[in-house]
């Protein structure tokens, strides 16, 4: 697939990583695609542009940008190039506070996501939240001794699902589809969780695994 990663940060970075090694094209997007010529020359299949140029060319996009500021991105990248698109969603809606006792504040609640805003902002968009709640050195093929990890994904559009779960497929993930955009409200949270042991311990990889009933 052509994927559009918007951000230049580690997440961005470790995606579209994955993505090259997985045979994808990658354009990453930024305000300033000169700061990605050393990445791009060590990543074949890799390239960078403006934001919107970066939404253009891709089929599947990333958003993974400082939460904060991901709707002012989502605007950079331009309506037209995000129509009928999935999105997965990477981002946090970290506050500038620092964390007390090892636990990230958040500047949204629980009755409404980061992600939903995005989504209510961009409705052209097929929002699917997914890598929100992992460091990003274990995003793409995770080794840990218990198997396969769990990522917790939801959004709005099944097809859009459909797509994010061949890459986690791809990326050495499972799959827990946890419904619609509202359950971005539990899902962005875990990425609280997810920072206790960093904070606290100095561990920094790690990830959550749901267990069924066969
Ligand atoms: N780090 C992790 O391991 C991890 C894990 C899971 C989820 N996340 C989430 O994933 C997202 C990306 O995290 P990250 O650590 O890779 O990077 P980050 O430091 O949170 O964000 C860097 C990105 O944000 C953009 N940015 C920052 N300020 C901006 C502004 N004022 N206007 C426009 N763009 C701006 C930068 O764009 P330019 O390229 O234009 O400078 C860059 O692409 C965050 O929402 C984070 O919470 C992070």
């Amino acid at each position: 697939m052509k994927v559009g990663v918007l951000g230049s940060g580690d997440v961005a970075k470790s995606l579209a990583s994955g993505f090259t090694r997985h045979g994808h094209q990658v354009m990453l997007g930024s305000r300033d695609p000169e700061k990605l010529n050393d990445f791009v020359i060590k990543h074949k299949g890799s390239q960078s542009g403006s934001v919107a140029e970066a939404a253009k060319f891709g089929e599947l996009l990333v958003l993974a940008v400082k939460g904060a500021v991901a709707a002012e991105v989502l605007a950079a990248a331009g309506t037209a190039n995000l129509v009928g698109k999935p999105v997965i969603d990477t981002t946090n809606p970290l506050a500038d506070a620092p964390p007390d006792n090892g636990v990230l504040k958040f500047f949204t609640n629980l009755d409404q996501s980061l992600m939903e805003r995005l989504q209510a902002a961009m409705p052209e968009a097929h929002f699917v939240k997914a890598f929100n709640s992992v460091g990003n050195a274990a995003m793409v093929n995770p080794q840990f001794p218990g198997g396969k990890p769990t990522m917790f994904i939801c959004g709005n559009n099944d097809n859009a699902k459909a797509t994010v779960r061949g890459i986690l497929d791809q990326f050495g993930w499972e799959t827990a589809d946890m419904g619609k955009a509202a359950a971005a409200r539990a899902i962005e949270p875990l990425c609280m969780l997810w920072c206790i042991p960093g904070f606290v311990s100095n561990d920094w990889y790690h990830a959550f695994k749901l267990l069924r009933r066969e």
